[in-house]
């Protein structure tokens, strides 16, 4: 279930470094084998070289040796549930399937969920790639 991947999306939300926007995200990865990787956004004071919540977590997960992306959850202090920026939502697909669940939360305790494919519709793949030559231009 999601509710405990919202707890350890909100517990590593305390944790994040937004001191510019204060604005404070969490986000929890469950991988494939089970094992939960989190992260929080980390602020920079040259604005474009902060980092969100889902690429922290991402990063932890690729760093733990997992690879595959079963559930995510993201949580934020907001009016409503915040849905990863446009950018996260490619990092995510990296690693999650179309049907992987996204459940989006509120501190306040509201849910939203969607699918993986529904957040990033047309999305770009490898399969695009299939008549590239990698050194050939
Ligand atoms: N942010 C995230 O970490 N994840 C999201 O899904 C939305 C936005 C962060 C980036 C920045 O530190 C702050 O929230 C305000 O945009």
């Amino acid at each position: 279930m999601s509710d405990d991947l919202i707890a350890s999306a909100e517990s590593v939300r305390r944790m994040a470094y937004a001191p510019y926007s204060g604005f404070a995200v969490g986000a929890a990865i469950r991988a494939a084998g089970g094992r939960v990787h989190v992260g929080c956004n980390v602020e920079n004071v040259a604005y474009p070289e902060g980092t969100c919540a889902e690429a922290g977590a991402i990063a932890a997960m690729i760093a733990a040796g997992d690879t595959e992306i079963a559930e995510v959850a993201v949580i934020a202090d907001a009016p409503a549930p915040v849905p990863p920026c446009g950018g996260c939502r490619q990092k995510l697909a990296e690693f999650a399937g179309p049907e992987v669940v996204v459940t989006m939360a509120t501190a306040d305790g509201k849910r939203l969920a969607s699918t993986v494919a529904e957040l990033l519709p047309g999305r770009f793949d490898a399969g695009f790639m299939d008549r590239a030559t990698p050194g050939a231009s």
